[in-house]
């Protein structure tokens, strides 16, 4: 069915790309806000974390105080800012949004910390990504709501000790190992944002439908929910193209017959690989026998970000058995060889189990002398 031998295993085009990124584009974010759930009654899935969720601001609400400080971990698409907000909604609460790069010196947090209102919900985005110096003030800010100005410099420099209104902070990042273990240790709780099941994706595509006001088969529901690669955002975007293409080229109703024309026509296959899953499976296989192969050089060989990979795209591939991260670097499973239709080598490395086998050679996971893998 699928003949990807004649795919570009170069750069991968952004445009055709975007379609089931689950990064947000730039003019998204408004379409965005226009499906996002308001309430934790109104968010599909994760239970866990709902429930955990509203055990905190139930006790917290019970109290009168400000929760416990709140981390979300998870890939991108998954609901964090969505769950941020809805933090806010549930506690009354005004919130304030900022994220970790516009965060460059410890200035820019003072700045944002000395003028938040009591009890207000401060959103920090990409986390993992603000300043150094600025970690060190927030740990006393998230500790005893006080921050330390510093006035003047060198020897004369002294500290004045400012104290700040009692907040919430609400962290989100896509890389928790990133972040250093005194700022992890100052959130009350952590919450772990999971990939969908394919019903989950459904009934987010039905809420959504409804929102948009049309109408959306049961069977074109389970067909793009299972092209979503388990991520609400992807869903959402992909039922506003179905969307487009049943007012523009069909009668205005998301059919099975017009979900499928459209995921066709975005180059999204059965089993939700975009270009760049598709790229990245297409080098392991073809340039490196099906590897193991380190993640950077995986990275430059398709043209990405080495973060891009391993935030974007591996984290779906790995957890629908396409690709297996080994100590000794990333190798395609059987899933991979036969999806590609091409057959594997007879000494080609497979899964995990066979590179386990292997991993008593010494080996820092990369392959053809390029950089180690961080
Ligand atoms: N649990 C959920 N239920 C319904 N819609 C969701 C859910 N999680 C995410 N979404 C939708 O997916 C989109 C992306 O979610 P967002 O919170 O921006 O993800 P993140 O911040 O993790 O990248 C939002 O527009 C929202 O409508
Ligand atoms: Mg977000």
């Amino acid at each position: 069915m699928h003949d990807h031998d004649d795919r570009p295993t170069g750069p991968v085009d952004p445009y055709t790309r975007e379609a089931v990124s689950p990064e947000a584009g730039a003019d998204e974010h408004q379409l965005e806000g226009a499906l996002r759930p308001r309430s934790l009654d109104d968010f599909v899935g994760q239970e866990r974390v709902r429930d955990q969720l509203s055990l905190v601001l139930d006790s917290a609400r019970k109290r009168n105080r400000a929760p416990d400080h709140v981390l979300m971990s998870g890939g991108p698409g998954l609901g964090k800012t969505t769950l941020a907000m809805i933090i806010a909604a549930e506690l009354g609460a005004p919130l304030r949004i900022t994220s970790g790069p516009a965060i460059e010196r410890s200035g820019d947090l003072a700045a944002v910390l000395s003028t938040l209102q009591e009890g207000e919900v401060l959103f920090l985005d990409e986390i993992h990504r603000m300043a150094r110096p600025a970690e060190e003030m927030l740990y006393v800010a998230m500790e005893d709501f006080r921050v330390d100005v510093v006035v003047g410099k060198g020897p004369g420099a002294t500290a004045i000790p400012l104290e700040i209104a009692p907040f919430t902070l609400v962290g989100a990042t896509t890389r928790a190992g990133m972040l250093p273990a005194p700022l992890r240790d100052r959130f009350g709780f952590t919450a772990h944002m999971d990939f969908y099941t394919a019903q989950e994706l459904e009934r987010i595509l039905h809420r959504s439908a409804g929102l948009l006001g049309v109408p959306l088969a049961e069977d074109a529901a389970r067909e793009i929910a299972g092209r979503s690669r388990g991520t609400p955002r992807i869903a959402n975007r992909l039922l506003r193209r179905v969307r487009d293409y049943a007012e523009v080229r069909g009668d205005g109703v998301m059919s099975l017959e017009t979900a499928r024309a459209t995921l066709e026509l975005y180059e999204v296959d059965a089993l939700g690989l975009d270009r760049l899953d598709r790229a990245i499976l297409d080098v392991l296989l073809k340039r490196f026998r099906g590897g193991p192969v380190g993640l950077s050089t995986l990275a430059v060989s398709v043209g990405e970000e080495a973060e891009t990979v391993e935030v974007v795209a591996e984290p779906f591939l790995v957890r629908s058995g396409f690709l297996a991260r080994t100590p000794r670097g990333r190798v395609a499973t059987p899933l991979a060889w036969s999806h590609l239709g091409i057959a594997p080598p007879p000494d080609a490395a497979f899964g995990a189990a066979a590179a386990a086998a292997q991993s008593g050679t010494p080996g820092n996971g990369t392959s053809g002398g390029a950089p180690a893998t961080p």
